[in-house]
């Protein structure tokens, strides 16, 4: 017996133990809320296997995640890597996925809000965890004592924190973001004299721990060249550092990495903060170009099973609004996914999944929570064949994947954005092979 994996046994021996639950820990009862069981964000649901009648489900294989972690070292050379697990580890259930990269040596993770810090800090998670969101509303004293690490950017974040410090009688640890070119959050690399100012007058109560920026362009360029966008925010990120050093702001930690960047090797400094790559989809180049990396191996499997299976004639209309009409005798089957569970409208009539190993189209709208396959092609389909819309299958068809950029090009969207659309109607398994 290998050990034990969040209260379940693994055995190596035993094929059937290869899919375990997450039981989440009960959270501590919370020094600021009554209701500590009610969960801030809403999760996506873990459900043992019995648990779960409809066959719909997503595997997270924990193993690939621990491989894509050493690739990111690798490539991160000195820098430490704290993954980006915001939106619930990018749809991958943000607790498991945390346990499993804490146990393989990551040295500190990020999120986007104080609410999914929090979810992590009640799983257990003892690394530095990096609030990236810049919204704190009142919680800045609950975010010291849990001890996790606020981005600020503005005057009114060190007010803020400084009273929470005072009232605490603690220093607060905070990183400080600046605008190099991203315009969205930061204090502006050419205008940081109001912020300095206030930084000093809050010396005795705020700390800063780390400086950042964040890269706009990243996975731009050429291969081999890095993007002109992404050389100029670093000199301005270096000029910046400059100017707090003459301030006497000078903290030993240092980050800008985000996947497409670490993959490169720019802007590494001390810490680098890879998100999507964690789960193994690389960014391309220029958006569509050559993968940045084909070292990593998706995470996420997304399967169902086959719940109706019915033959047509020539000419006869499938699903809502009779957008798919049959050209040929046809054996359509039914598939228990929809748009409620984060299989976009958009693949109506244009995406595929596997059965048996082979792709069928998905024909017909995709409807809340069924969508419609036609297996014409594929001899043999019967009622509970295995039907994987994300990731591998072979079968007596044959073998073949559908990936996220795939998936991605039929919704016309981003894999960023397939990997967070995953509903939470889909329960998560977490596969340890
Ligand atoms: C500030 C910040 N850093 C890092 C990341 C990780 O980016 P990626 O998923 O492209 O690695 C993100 C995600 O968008 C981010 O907002």
């Amino acid at each position: 017996m290998r050990e034990p994996l969040w209260g379940v046994s693994v055995s190596t021996m035993d094929a059937k133990a290869h899919l375990v639950p997450d039981p989440i820990p009960t959270p501590p009862p919370s020094r600021r809320r009554n209701d500590a069981a009610e969960p801030r964000v809403l999760r996506p649901r873990r459900a043992a296997p019995s648990d779960c009648v409809r066959p719909t489900r997503a595997e997270v294989n924990l193993a690939a995640l621990r491989h894509n972690l050493r690739v990111l070292e690798r490539h991160a050379g000195t820098a430490q890597v704290w993954p980006v697990l915001k939106a619930d580890g990018y749809g991958h259930g943000a607790p498991a996925v945390a346990r499993t990269l804490e146990r393989a040596g990551a040295k500190g993770f990020c999120v986007a809000l104080v609410e999914e810090a929090i979810e992590l800090r009640d799983a257990g998670i003892r690394a530095p965890i990096l609030v990236m969101g810049g919204y704190y509303g009142d919680a800045h004293e609950e975010i010291l004592e849990r001890e996790l690490i606020p981005v600020v950017y503005d005057p009114a974040h060190l007010e803020a924190f400084a009273r929470a410090a005072l009232a605490l009688e603690r220093p607060a640890h905070v990183h400080v973001k600046i605008d190099t070119g991203m315009a969205r959050l930061g204090v502006r690399y050419d205008a940081l004299a109001p912020f300095l100012d206030s930084l000093a007058s809050h010396a005795a109560e705020i700390e800063v721990t780390g400086l950042m920026t964040h890269l706009s362009c990243a996975e731009m360029g050429q291969l081999g060249v890095s993007p002109e966008a992404t050389t100029e925010q670093l000199a301005r990120f270096e000029v910046a550092c400059a100017e707090m050093a003459r301030h006497g702001v000078r903290p030993a930690v240092r980050h800008a990495a985000n996947s497409a960047a670490v993959l490169r090797g720019d802007g590494l400094f001390d810490v680098v903060r890879p998100g999507v790559s964690v789960f193994g989809f690389a960014p391309r180049l220029g958006g569509d170009g050559p993968s940045l990396s084909t070292e990593l191996r998706p995470v996420m499997r997304v399967r169902t099973e086959v719940v109706d299976v019915r033959s047509l004639g020539v000419g006869e209309p499938v699903g809502y609004g009779a957008t798919f009409r049959t050209s040929r005798a046809s054996r359509i089957a039914t598939v228990p996914m929809g748009y409620a569970d984060g299989m976009s409208r958009a693949v109506s009539n244009r995406g595929a999944v596997l059965v048996r190993g082979r792709r069928a189209p998905i024909v017909g709208a995709v409807s809340m929570d069924m969508a419609m396959i036609d297996v014409t092609d594929i001899p043999g389909v019967t009622l509970r064949d295995e039907v994987v819309v994300l990731g591998a299958q072979s079968g007596p068809a044959g073998s073949d994947v559908i990936t996220v950029d795939e998936v991605a090009e039929a919704v016309g969207t981003i894999g960023w954005e397939v990997m967070t659309d995953l509903s939470r109607r889909v329960p998560r398994f977490y596969r340890e092979p």
